[in-house]
């Protein structure tokens, strides 16, 4: 079946049509759909009414999936959602409830308002995200996504040859530690060890250079710590300019696929004490190893 795709910002994200997510594809509409990710890097798949275990299968026809950590099983609570390979993006409690103010959940859940990728702090790392829309609030609440192509190909010369060579390592506490979350266990601390990354990348898919960053980034190997912290922020600030971003507004039943490796994006605030949100993401990893991330 040959896919159409609609561009909807200047510079990338493209909105497909003719996939039914529901069935099993063809190994030609999967590439069709990878070479659309390579040229838009975000492609959105518009009224997908599917279920837990379609958006599963449909993921992994693009790689091993990630299993998501329940960081509340600690504390007794069980996951909302039974599917390891589901990340519950929603402000719900395991009974289906609008969360407290002070749940660790929550406390999480706000690290996705600072930009970053999915797993860049994983080895391998995420390569696609795929967040689906059960549920969105009346207001607010789109997600905006940073091409990070556009960005580096924008870079001031001098900018573009300091970044060249150089590696952050990236850690998964350092974007919640920022701000001021200190509900990690020592175990869990532990558990992940910090991975690096070249911030100048190229991408395999298009062969565009390409800037790999996220707030998860603690520091620059061989540079003071804050120096290093000084030009990620520089950078990350660069890379989001408004002619970079694109914000996606949720319709319910929006299935909105993104390349971690070449873009960035970011949750924005809606009323979360009075409306429900309920979005769940499977993550594809970059690499052919299946990850067990059940967490302590
Ligand atoms: C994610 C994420 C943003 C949002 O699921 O990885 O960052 O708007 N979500 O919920
Ligand atoms: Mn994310």
């Amino acid at each position: 079946m040959a896919i159409s795709v609609k561009q909807l910002h200047p510079l990338f994200v493209g909105e497909v049509s003719g996939v039914d997510p529901r069935r099993p594809l063809e190994p030609e509409t999967v590439a069709e759909i990878v070479a659309a990710m390579d040229r838009y890097a975000v492609c959105v798949f518009r009224d997908q009414d599917i279920a837990d275990e379609q958006q599963i299968a449909f993921s992994r026809n693009f790689g091993e999936l990630e299993h998501s950590p329940n960081y509340g099983r600690g504390k007794g609570q069980e996951a909302r959602l039974k599917h390891q390979e589901l990340f519950d993006v929603s402000n719900l409690n395991e009974k289906n409830e609008i969360y407290d103010r002070e749940d660790d959940r929550r406390m999480f859940r706000l690290g996705n308002q600072l930009w970053h990728t999915d797993s860049s702090f994983l080895n391998p790392r995420g390569r696609y995200s795929l967040l689906h829309a059960r549920k969105i609030p009346p207001a607010g609440a789109d997600t905006q996504f940073a091409d990070e192509r556009a960005a580096y190909d924008a870079l001031p010369a001098a900018l573009k040859s300091r970044v060249e060579g150089l590696v952050a390592e990236h850690f998964f506490a350092h974007i919640r530690q920022q701000l001021g979350f200190t509900g990690y266990s020592e175990a869990q601390l532990q558990a992940r060890p910090a991975v690096r990354h070249a911030i100048a990348q190229t991408h395999p898919g298009s062969g565009r250079k390409h800037l790999y960053l996220a707030s998860h980034a603690s520091q620059i190997v061989g540079m003071p710590m804050p120096e290093g912290r000084v030009l990620l922020g520089q950078l990350i600030e660069f890379a989001t300019q408004r002619e970079f971003v694109y914000s996606h507004k949720w319709r319910i039943g929006d299935l909105v696929m993104w390349d971690n490796r070449c873009t960035m994006h970011r949750a924005t605030p809606f009323d979360e004490e009075k409306h429900v949100r309920d979005l769940r993401r499977t993550t594809v990893s970059d690499g052919a190893v299946a990850l067990r991330n059940a967490a302590a």
